[in-house]
């Protein structure tokens, strides 16, 4: 019997060079709180507080955003976040998420880091081993990523892992408008660049169905 026999997303575990990464719990929250980076930015759209500072609505949309992860999780639109560890300790979080994944088969992700482990190749790696998950198991065609055109660090992480261009769009931000840069990378990109190399995963078969897929 697994551990969690009705949740079996909780016995996932992805694990590459030093890096492990486990699907968030409740127990992770706090902990996760106080990591969280200010530049990392949280949806405009999110709920706010009047009554609180943006330190802690910031964190409130945290738990939230955990809370709906796995309470509107279904086949059609799920979110996937991952704690990141290295050598056992907190840095940071990788999520998958995907819309209609078992008819168009595409994934897309979100990531941060404690700024203190920044620049030392985690993201990249922790970047790999969900689409590893993605074009593994949950045979994903295609993996898209969007970053503002100035997040130089996310951009480079997509670049690094064999995304292409996919386009640029114009959003809201802040008082005025800014561009948003899209990347994608094809499996057939990510197979001849063998990006799963030493990407271990475990526990995901009895998770098929939660993704919508069959086997
Ligand atoms: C995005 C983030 C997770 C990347 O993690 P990281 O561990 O610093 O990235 P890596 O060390 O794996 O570096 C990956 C690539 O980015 C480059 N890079 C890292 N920081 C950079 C910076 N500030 N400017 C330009 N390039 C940068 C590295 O040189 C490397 O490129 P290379 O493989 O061509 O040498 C991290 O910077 C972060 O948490 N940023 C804030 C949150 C955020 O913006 N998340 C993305 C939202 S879309």
């Amino acid at each position: 019997m697994p551990a969690h026999p009705y949740w079996p997303l909780w016995d996932v575990r992805l694990s590459v060079a030093d890096l492990q990464l486990r699907p968030m719990t409740e127990a992770d929250q706090l902990p996760l709180a106080d990591l969280l980076p200010d530049d990392l930015e949280l949806d405009p759209q999110a709920t706010r507080y009047p009554g609180l500072d943006e330190a802690t609505n910031r964190r409130v949309i945290g738990f939230q955003s955990y809370w709906s992860s796995y309470g509107s999780w279904k086949p059609e639109r799920w979110r996937l976040p991952f704690c990141v560890r290295v050598g056992g300790e907190l840095v940071g979080v990788q999520e998958l998420e995907a819309e209609d994944f078992a008819l168009l088969r595409t994934v897309d992700s979100a990531s941060h880091l404690a700024p203190r482990v920044r620049g030392r190749g985690i993201g990249k790696q922790m970047r790999r081993a969900v689409l590893a998950l993605a074009f593994g198991p949950l045979q994903a065609e295609a993996a898209i990523t969007s970053a503002w055109h100035d997040n130089h660090a996310s951009l480079a992480v997509s670049r690094a892992l064999g995304y292409q261009p996919n386009g640029e769009s114009l959003h809201p931000r802040g008082n005025g408008v800014d561009t948003m840069t899209h990347l994608r990378l094809r499996r057939s990109q990510w197979l001849a660049a063998g990006g799963a190399a030493g990407v271990v995963l475990e526990g995901v078969p009895a998770c098929l169905p939660y993704f919508g897929l069959t086997s």
